[in-house]
């Protein structure tokens, strides 16, 4: 990418706050700073960790985002009201760049309705609030919630007050993307053409995926003036989710005679944020889903194989090594020793003592004698699997023993350690799984629990792949996201629940620590 004639686009990352209100993907505090971390190593330049005033665990993630990021500015939402952007403030004060984001809605439907405000009142409020943030950071963003169906006249007047009131971003969101590439570009063209002092500020895009326009209405956006994208990876967010990074990224990278800007983003790392990010919220991206999905970069048909064959060009546009997609190396087997283990968790990442290292081989050569081949990805899932296994836990996995097929009743028989003491069930029920859940709900109580995902992914090719397994149980307001891996799916079933059930008890114990208020966040590995 040229950068001598090209221009600067800031990549504005919310995954940790408008990607994280989607249902199903609220993150604890050490998986909010795993992705924050990953963020910032890939170059996004703003990092919204959160709403501080949301809750206590979101005050605490966007503080501890705010200790740790390295390079990017840390930014916090706000309404426009006085206490919400103190507590942003103080939320973001440990960061070397902070931004703090305060939004009110301008569109006629939302003052009318939501807010119940006239639009004198609202422009009062832009006034008074973005003014306020100012005296705790010069880093002040101001978005026009509903922005694309506010009257031109108004949203022209609500920009220019911001602006004037300090505001050095300006964010226009699609709230409810509704708008068309051609409605989105005509607005931002508008305002770059009507505010009178829209060069003091940037204007940014902010595009919800409703119709399946986001990510093009933010490039047409780009096209016609902003310079900020607000987005999310795996495009999560509310409702059909927000514009998808990823895409963005390669869209400028690909098409530069389109979008001839530059951005900061290491393309390279988008596989690997985009996996963990999966493997975090237990939300799989669909297979056909542009540059991450796992159909992005394969090539089925004869006719298309033969031509790759001849020139990669006849059909693949950007290559997969440019979004760090690169072939699962055939790492280890049955015959690697001690010391290539160590070699390979440590090019992975893991540097473990040697307790640990003892126990990672012994579940390796176990491994290797269900399954041939070793992937670089079976060696994360055993480790990530040896983590959610800590000994600590109170309720431990021991055996399973199923009986499934069309020769029913369908059986499981568990074992299950709880706080120390080994316990069995049998139930049956419809198939092995709801009987080994039947059969976990006799051993560990847990009335209350509702189960809202049950999903298998396996974590390499080939018949045998490793299962790994996400269970999302909710109790009183809480969701959290089991995880648990193994050759054998029912196993890695089992692990998964007892994993999510771990982390409901110790949210409880954290309850009855503050005395039997309701905990504010997931806590727990
Ligand atoms: O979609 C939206 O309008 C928002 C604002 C709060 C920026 O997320
Ligand atoms: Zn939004």
């Amino acid at each position: 990418m040229s950068t001598d004639k090209t221009e600067r686009v800031y990549i504005f990352d919310t995954t940790l706050r408008d990607g994280e209100q989607s249902p199903g993907c609220s993150m604890n505090l050490e998986e909010k700073l795993k992705i924050a971390a990953l963020l910032d190593d890939m170059g996004v330049d703003i990092i919204e960790a959160g709403f501080p005033m949301a809750s206590k665990g979101d005050f605490d993630s966007v503080q501890q985002v705010a200790k740790t990021v390295k390079n990017a500015t840390v930014c916090g939402l706000s309404r426009a009201i006085r206490k919400d952007i103190e507590v942003c403030a103080e939320a973001i004060a440990p960061a070397e760049g902070r931004r703090i984001h305060t939004f009110i809605s301008t569109s006629p439907l939302h003052m009318k309705h939501k807010l119940q405000m006239d639009e004198d009142t609202v422009i009062e409020a832009i006034k008074e609030s973005v003014s306020f943030a100012t005296k705790f950071t010069d880093d002040v963003e101001w978005s026009a919630e509903d922005g694309s169906r506010t009257e031109d006249d108004f949203l022209c007047r609500a920009v220019e007050t911001a602006i004037n009131a300090g505001a050095r971003t300006i964010n226009i969101p699609d709230t409810v993307g509704y708008a068309t590439p051609n409605d989105y570009s005509a607005l931002i063209a508008m305002l770059v053409n009507r505010v009178p002092n829209i060069d003091k500020a940037i204007l940014s895009v902010h595009c919800h995926n409703d119709l399946g326009l986001a990510v093009a209405n933010s490039l047409a956006g780009v096209q016609a003036g902003a310079r900020q994208i607000e987005c999310t990876i795996n495009g999560i967010g509310e409702r059909a989710g927000n514009a998808a990074m990823e895409e963005i990224v390669m869209a400028m990278r690909t098409r530069q005679n389109q979008y001839p800007f530059t951005n900061n983003i290491k393309t390279e790392m988008i596989t690997k944020a985009s996996r963990t990010l999966s493997k975090i919220t237990g939300f799989n991206v669909q297979p056909n889903k542009a540059i991450v999905g796992a159909n992005a970069f394969a090539h089925e048909s004869g006719i298309h194989q033969d031509g790759m064959l001849k020139h990669r060009g006849t059909y693949e546009i950007m290559t997969p090594e440019s979004v760090g997609l690169t072939e699962s190396n055939l790492v280890l087997g049955k015959h690697s020793g001690r010391h290539a283990f160590r070699a390979k968790l440590e090019d992975l990442g893991y540097k473990l003592g040697d307790n640990a290292l003892n126990d990672a081989f012994n579940r390796f050569k176990d491994l290797a004698d269900q399954k041939k081949e070793i992937f670089d990805d079976d060696i994360i899932a055993l480790m990530d699997d040896q983590n959610r296994m800590d000994k600590t836990q109170d309720i431990q996995f021991e055996t399973l023993i199923v009986h499934a097929g069309t020769d029913g009743p369908q059986t499981s028989e568990i074992t299950l350690n709880v706080e120390g003491k080994s316990k069995t069930a049998k139930a049956s029920g419809n198939g092995p799984v709801d009987a080994m859940f039947k059969a976990i709900r006799d051993i560990y109580p847990h009335d209350e629990t509702e189960l809202l995902l049950y999903n298998v992914h396996a974590v390499t090719g080939g018949i045998d792949a490793q299962a790994e397994v996400t269970v999302r149980l909710q109790e009183h307001g809480h969701i959290v996201n089991g995880k648990g891996a193994d050759v054998d799916t029912m196993i890695a079933s089992a692990k998964a629940y007892v994993h999510a059930l771990n982390k409901l008890a110790h949210i409880r114990a954290v309850s009855l620590q503050n005395g039997g208020a309701a905990p504010i966040y997931e806590v727990g590995p």
